[in-house]
């Protein structure tokens, strides 16, 4: 696949199919993600496939996806229920949550580093070398900013040796379609030289993909 289709269309899939990832593309997937930059701090990646597994991590995702929401004095419903691009972002996320454990796969990675700057790079790029072969997936920070002890618990991380968890990455194939990630346009968001310099160019549009994918994404 081309790197910029991957890296226009690498975005959020929260509505899969049940199919599970065969071990060739686990071991490609993985296999691509240690290239990523690296500090040199240990980690480590689990992968969890066993429905077992999968269902005593669905429901502390949905508590700790819950939980977000509570720490804003609100609740996911009343999210959901906004216009535009907060309630779309909404309901897709409790999408994902209903059905965490359906994915067919959840990849999740552990670093000794508190901030996830060693792992989380690993992680994108898993995402990038899923998405070339088809597959889907998000990334989540829910589960481990509200439920790392109950996930160490069940994964069986021990809890003595400096471990934190960065991302819980559920993955696979895609119900809905790709299509390139919305984002504020980068001359909204860059400057030049200094915090407010001019920086000289503006991309009012995606430079990939003008004509091609069109799809929301899911
Ligand atoms: C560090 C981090 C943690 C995130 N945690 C969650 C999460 O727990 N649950 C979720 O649904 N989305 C989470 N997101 C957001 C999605 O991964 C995704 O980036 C966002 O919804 C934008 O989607 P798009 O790329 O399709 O535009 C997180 C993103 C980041 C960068």
């Amino acid at each position: 696949m081309d790197l910029h289709e991957a890296l226009y269309t690498t975005r959020a899939m929260r509505r899969l199919k049940p199919d599970p990832i065969p071990r060739d593309a686990q071991e490609r997937i993985l296999d691509a993600a240690i290239r990523a930059p690296t500090i040199g701090e240990e980690w480590r990646f689990v992968l969890v496939d066993d429905a077992d597994v999968r269902a005593r991590l669905a429901p502390l995702y949905v508590q700790a996806w819950e939980e977000l929401f509570a720490g804003f004095g609100i609740t996911v419903e009343q999210v959901m229920q906004a216009d535009g691009a907060t309630g779309r972002a909404a309901r897709s996320g409790d999408h994902l949550a209903r059905h965490f454990g359906e994915a067919p796969l959840i990849l999740i990675g552990f670093g000794r580093n508190r901030d996830g700057s060693g792992v989380l790079p690993a992680l994108w790029s898993a995402m990038l070398a899923a998405r070339a072969e088809g597959i889907g997936s998000t990334l989540t920070g829910v589960l481990q900013t509200y439920r790392s002890a109950e996930v160490f618990d069940v994964l069986g991380v021990p809890t003595d040796e400096g471990w934190y968890m960065h991302g819980a990455v559920p993955m696979g194939y895609p119900l809905g379609r790709w299509g390139v990630a919305p984002r504020r346009p980068v001359h909204e968001v860059a400057r030049r030289n200094s915090w407010d310099g001019d920086l000289g160019f503006s991309v009012p549009d995606p430079l990939w993909g003008q004509s091609g994918l069109t799809s929301q994404g899911s």
